[in-house]
């Protein structure tokens, strides 16, 4: 989920109580752009847990109602909100949830995802677990990057190094690379691509190019897609959505439409899509509202639906979940 998604769904529904946004969120009545909108909404009280507790605590538990849907868009989506509200309160749903064998892959990557931005000591044990046992790659992947961010958020290097000031709110699986040390686009796109390296350290340097945002740096980001990792593409996708560049767009297209691509990284292609919001985007996007994988079809959704949206008096689109 980007940022720019994250703050359209953040609108529309501050009127509604706890109980009516959890309502909206976990009927499968509703259209999926509502759930969203509720799911964001909720987001945004789960995170004042230091003014007001009970209802932070409330809102959490409310999300995580959602685990029992059968939407694998809608739960990771879930999970991923939980680890980015700083709220410890979601880290035993969290790790249950990552590792129970009957949600689907991306809902157990998002879990361990969530856990490692939270940085929870706690769910160290679990996560190992994840890594040793479960049979999706990418899951395993989470896992190994996780546990590397919560060692790192609790070590000195975490005190001490420098890093740059981020533009977006998010809490990333990794932090970019200390600023003490100079790189530039070619040292930082051959760190990103080097598969001998971790793949913590492999994110820091995607999250430092990120970070630069010219030109140079963009297609450097593009040339991850050539990785095997699922994931590792996935998270390329997912910045460009976050830096909401229309230079990216091109490779997205061509991302999304890799009919053999793993649902993860298509997906997310798609979500970026509809985050940069260019004109351009509006017939990529349509030609996936009928995709036969659930989470691409959705994302084309939800990413029309807030094109629309926020270009309501230019083009006319009415949701059809
Ligand atoms: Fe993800
Ligand atoms: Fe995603």
């Amino acid at each position: 989920m980007s940022t720019n998604l994250e703050k359209h769904y953040q609108k529309v529904i501050d009127e509604n109580n706890l109980e009516q946004l959890r309502d909206i969120l976990v009927s499968k009545d509703s259209a999926l752009s509502n759930r969203f909108r509720a799911l964001f909404n909720l987001k945004c009280v789960a995170e004042k847990f230091a003014v007001d507790p009970v209802d932070a605590n409330k809102a959490v538990n409310y999300m995580a109602e959602t685990f029992g849907d059968d939407s694998e868009l809608l739960k990771h989506e879930v999970a991923y909100v939980l680890g980015q509200t700083k709220n410890m309160e979601s880290t035993t749903i969290l790790r249950h949830v990552m590792l129970d064998a009957a949600q689907q892959p991306m809902v157990r990557h998002e879990a361990a995802e969530a856990l490692g931005a939270l940085g929870a000591e706690v769910a160290l044990d679990d996560l190992q677990k994840c890594l040793d046992n479960d049979p999706h790659p990418a899951v395993k992947q989470t896992a190994e990057l996780a546990i590397a961010r919560i060692q790192w958020e609790h070590s000195p290097a975490a005190e001490t190094e420098k890093l740059q000031q981020s533009l977006y709110e998010s809490t990333d699986p990794a932090p970019p690379l200390a600023l003490e040390k100079e790189y530039n686009v070619a040292e930082l796109q051959s760190l990103l691509n080097n598969q001998d390296k971790p793949m913590f350290e492999r994110y820091r340097a995607m999250f430092r190019l990120r970070d630069l945002d010219t030109e140079e740096a963009i297609h450097a980001l593009a040339s991850g897609f050539n990785d095997p990792s699922a994931l590792f593409k996935h998270e390329i996708a997912y910045v460009f959505g976050q830096m909401g560049t229309p230079l990216a767009v091109p490779v997205l297209t061509e991302v999304l439409g890799r009919m053999e691509e793993a649902p993860m990284v298509r997906h997310e292609a798609a979500e970026a899509l509809g985050a940069i919001a260019t004109p351009e985007v509006v017939p990529v996007l349509k030609k996936y509202l009928d995709d036969e994988v659930d989470v691409v079809r959705e994302s084309a959704i939800v990413a029309l639906d807030m094109y629309a949206y926020e270009n309501s008096n230019e083009f006319e689109y009415a949701p059809t979940a």
